[in-house]
Order: C-alpha cells, then structure tokens, then sequence
C-alpha cells in the first residue's frame, strides 16, 4: 500500500481508504462486515471512513467494533456530519449545536476519543459558515477532531471557507470527499483547480461506481443476485449508471484493463489515483476478496495512451459539467 499525504497536511492517509457506506449496519451482517475491515487491515489499508448518518447511525457502531484492539495510532479514522440522525429540528445540519452534540455520538459509536478528520458532509446552506467554522476550530482545540473536511462542497464554498479560516485564524480545510471515478468527472472543472492551488486534497468516493466499473453489470441482463443493484434498499443510487448505452461501453474498457493484467476494478481505481489532487479513493466492499482484489490498484501507473482509450471508449458517458457539484447540497431542509 502507497501513503499520500491529506492535502497539504502532516497526516499521511493510505492512497486506498475503506469505507462503509451502504455496507455495514446494512446491506451485510456484522461478520461480513469485520471480515472486510480485517481484509483492509491485513492489505495495509490504514484509513476508515464512515459518517454518522449511514445506516441510521449503525454503520459507524460497526465499524467500532471491528477495529476494536486495533491500535488506535495505526489508523486514520475520518467520519461526518450534516444529514439527520434524528427527528429533532436541530439533528441535521451544521450549526454550533449540532456539530457540538453529534460528534459526542460519533466518538461514542466509534469507540474513540478522537476521529483523525471530522467531515461537512454537505454545505449547510440555512448555517452562517463562521459558525460552523469556528466549532469545527472548538472540536480541534478540544482534541475530539485533528483534522476538518468537507464533502460535495462547490469551488466558491470552499474558498470562501479558506478565506474565512485564514482572516480569523481558524484551522483550514485539509480536505474534500468527492464523488469521482472516469464516468464522473465533476470535480476537475472548477474544484480541483481551487483546491490543488490551497492543499485542499481529494478523498474521493465511488471511485468504481459503486460496481459498475467491474463490468459485473452486463446490457439487456438483470444485476448479479447479492450485488448493489439487485438490492432493493441500496439499488437507488447506482441506477443512474444503470443503462444499457453505459454498460456496453463498459464492456469495451475489458481489452484494456487485460493488456494491462489488471481486473477491471483495479483498472479504475488505479484512474483515479493517477490525479496527483487526490489523496485517497475510497473503496467499498461487500465481501473481503472484493478487498483484496480493489488494493492492488496501489502504486499502479497508467501511461497517457491508455487513458487515451480510456476517454475513447467511453466517450459521452463521461459526465464533466461541473455546475452538477452544487446540486450536491440540499438548498432547504425539504
Ligand atoms: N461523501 C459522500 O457523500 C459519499 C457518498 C457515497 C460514498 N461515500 C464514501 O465512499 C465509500 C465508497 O463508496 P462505494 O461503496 O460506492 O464505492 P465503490 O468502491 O465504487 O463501490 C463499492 C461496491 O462495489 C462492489 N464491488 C467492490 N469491489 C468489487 C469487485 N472487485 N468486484 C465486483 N464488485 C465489487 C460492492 O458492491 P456489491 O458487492 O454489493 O455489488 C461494493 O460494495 C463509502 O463507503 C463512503 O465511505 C461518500
């Protein structure tokens, strides 16, 4: 396993992070769950991440149990706040009194004294971001968070959050979490540009499309039994991938990723970290040969003819309109 450093923070981060969207609390059953974080571990994959909201705040319960008696100075554990994890009108968000309580139920769950990055998981639109800033600064000073993140955020929000960071002396964004893989390729118009020039890093997310870049996914068939798409709690947020136009030229990506010796997972994992801005793509996993098999993306170099073939195989799939970055963050609660 390859190390990157988090932006342009001290703290090193595996080039190749797990994460637990989806999977644990959910879609899996514990022991397939800590069979996969136990698979991570074992391939040198040092970084977790996982947020409040997944699973109904489950997953990052298991995710504390499955690194329990892991040696908490070997690991990077980052986490996240905004969507709800409750009922209440103040469960939600990224305002003081949210952030101040819900990273006590994070801690909590996790069963640490600290997570390594605290995430926005979305931009608080109805929050003043000096507020939010200022308790993210509060949560570092108080040792409960080392490093502040944001995700889905828009190039202007994150460099009025730099401006704001820098005139009052609070800590900067180290980090970014993006959705991004070679079919989703939003960021590169206006956020990576920003970001590469302040140190803010890329921990990108989806990096195989939640499946679809395996090739698992045949045109005109039904999905896999046991795969995301075929399940009928986790099948909504692959379905915009889910056409047969797309999967056919995935297909196509087949006779590259074999002239390389690589699987088609590896493949793209391996194009995401060939952007110098990102500083890890996170995985996820239903079973831990998935693990084993995605890791091998690490240290793979990918020369500029194949991702020539890479662009040309598929074309128009490839969707680059940067302005779909905002419509990442919720502009009211409904
Ligand atoms: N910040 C955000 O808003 C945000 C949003 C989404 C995700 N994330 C983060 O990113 C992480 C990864 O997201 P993701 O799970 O969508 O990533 P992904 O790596 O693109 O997709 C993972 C899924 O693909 C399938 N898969 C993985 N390896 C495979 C292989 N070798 N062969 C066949 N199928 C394979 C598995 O699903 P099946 O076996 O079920 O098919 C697995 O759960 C999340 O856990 C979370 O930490 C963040």
């Amino acid at each position: 396993m390859e190390f990157r450093h988090l932006g342009r923070s001290g703290l090193m981060v595996s080039e190749i992070s797990y994460g637990n969207w989806i999977t644990h609390g959910s879609q899996v059953e514990e022991e397939a769950a800590h069979a996969c974080v136990r698979a991570a571990l074992d391939e040198g994959i040092t970084t977790f991440d996982t947020a409040d909201a997944y699973a109904g705040t489950r997953a990052e319960e298991v995710l504390g149990r499955a690194l329990k008696g892991v040696r908490r100075e070997s690991v990077e554990i980052f986490t996240k706040v905004f969507w709800p994890t409750g009922d209440g009108q103040n469960d939600r968000g990224l305002s003081r009194k949210h952030l101040t309580e819900a990273i006590d139920g994070s801690l909590r769950r996790l069963g640490t004294d600290y997570v390594d990055l605290y995430q926005a998981h979305r931009y608080d639109y109805e929050t003043p971001l000096e507020e939010t800033l200022k308790t993210f600064d509060d949560l570092v000073r108080r040792g409960k968070i080392l490093y502040v993140g944001v995700s889905e955020w828009t190039a202007p929000q994150i460099q009025r959050a730099l401006e704001i960071a820098d005139q009052m002396g609070f800590d900067r964004l180290v980090s970014n979490q993006p959705q991004y893989s070679m079919l989703w390729r939003i960021i590169e118009a206006d956020v990576v540009p920003l970001c590469s020039r302040e140190g803010v890093g890329q921990v990108v997310w989806s990096p195989i499309a939640q499946g679809v870049l395996t090739g698992k996914y045949l045109p005109g068939q039904a999905p896999p039994s046991g795969s995301r798409a075929a399940d009928p709690v986790s099948a909504g947020p692959i379905g915009r991938f889910m056409n047969d136009d797309l999967l056919t030229r995935v297909q196509d990506l087949r006779p590259i990723a074999a002239d390389l010796g690589l699987s088609m997972a590896q493949l793209a994992i391996a194009w995401v970290l060939q952007n110098p801005d990102v500083s890890s793509a996170i995985i996820g996993a239903t079973r831990p040969d998935q693990v084993r098999e995605n890791v091998k993306a690490s240290g793979v170099k990918l020369g500029a003819d194949v991702l020539e073939r890479i662009d040309q195989v598929l074309g128009e799939h490839v969707q680059r309109d940067g302005s779909l970055v905002e419509r990442m963050s919720p502009k009211t609660r409904d």
